[in-house]
């Protein structure tokens, strides 16, 4: 006021109106022009210091039944909770086995159909209001790019992010890949910009050779998948690959819950996520939480 007071005549003074302050640009790639709910949900998911995640899967029930690491979840997942930064599961999961208390982001399995008994992903998607009840973080959708399925399942996830976008929760678009894909850095690439390009907030993928291409075509965060069950040494080098080359963090299920130590897996799996581990020094830390955990 006493600035104001002593300004006299047509004295200029320059309060910073018109001069264009310098946005800081939003930590995950392809996300500057989302908005504020979604930037939010998603600064859950992703740690803003490192700009990645470890994201616990253990949605396999919904296809694959008790699958083996699974068959109690009750007893598989709590210990398991604090050291993930997101929760990938069903809703059934959800609610019978996550105490709401945990207070971690979920990233809810938001389709479902078909299971190993038959042929996967003939799916349809869950109502939007189920994963606002459940405070949902973000919302996975299958997507079988190339496969017999794959317009209803591209369908789904236009669905999912109208859905989505009308209450700012990001969109999960899992490539599923038939036995019939090869998964090669062509398919991958393909498979994940479809993703993207259809409404999905990030993705989810398998790593393979080149993935550094599969990373580049997309304009969105990509997370990988686990797979299949390997020795933990070769499971740690892909997520060191895979972060080297560009993920934006591991969704990872059986080589975390089927370890012989799923406990000391996971911490390995952070240290290469969150603290640039080398697999050397993150495969030493898995044998001495292991030697710790029993
Ligand atoms: C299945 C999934 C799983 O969550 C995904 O495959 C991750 O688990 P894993 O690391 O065991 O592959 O999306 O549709």
């Amino acid at each position: 006021m006493a600035d104001l007071e002593g300004m006299k005549g047509n004295e200029k003074k320059d309060y910073g109106i018109g001069i264009p302050v310098k946005k800081e640009a939003y930590f995950l790639k392809g996300l500057d022009h989302y908005d504020w709910g979604i930037k939010d949900r998603m600064s859950r998911i992703f740690n803003a210091e490192t700009g990645r995640t470890v994201m616990l899967a253990f949605d396999h029930g919904y296809l694959m039944g008790p699958t083996s690491g699974l068959e109690r979840l009750d007893l598989a997942i709590p210990p398991l909770i604090p050291y993930a930064d997101s929760l990938m599961c069903t809703r059934g999961a959800l609610r019978s086995t996550v105490p709401p208390t945990a207070n971690k982001p979920v990233c809810l399995r938001y389709s479902s159909g078909t299971t190993v008994l038959t042929e996967l992903n003939d799916e349809c998607i869950l109502d939007i209001e189920e994963a606002v009840r459940m405070n949902a973080s973000a919302i996975a959708i299958m997507v079988s790019v190339g496969g017999t399925y794959e317009a209803k399942t591209v369908e789904n996830l236009v669905r999912t992010a109208d859905y989505g976008y009308k209450y700012s929760i990001p969109v999960l678009g899992v490539t599923a890949v038939g036995k019939e894909m090869v998964r090669d850095a062509r398919y991958l690439s393909t498979a994940s910009r479809v993703c993207a390009e259809n409404g999905a907030t990030f993705v989810k993928t398998y790593y393979c050779d080149d993935f550094v291409k599969v990373v580049n075509s997309c304009p969105v965060p990509i997370v990988i998948a686990g797979g299949k069950k390997l020795p933990e040494k070769e499971a740690l080098e892909l997520c060191y690959h895979a972060i080297n080359d560009g993920a934006a963090g591991v969704d990872m299920g059986r080589n975390v819950f089927q370890s012989d130590c799923p406990v000391a897996m996971i911490q390995a799996v952070r240290g290469i996520v969150h603290q640039n581990l080398t697999v050397d020094r993150a495969y030493q830390m898995y044998k001495d939480l292991s030697v710790q955990a029993k």
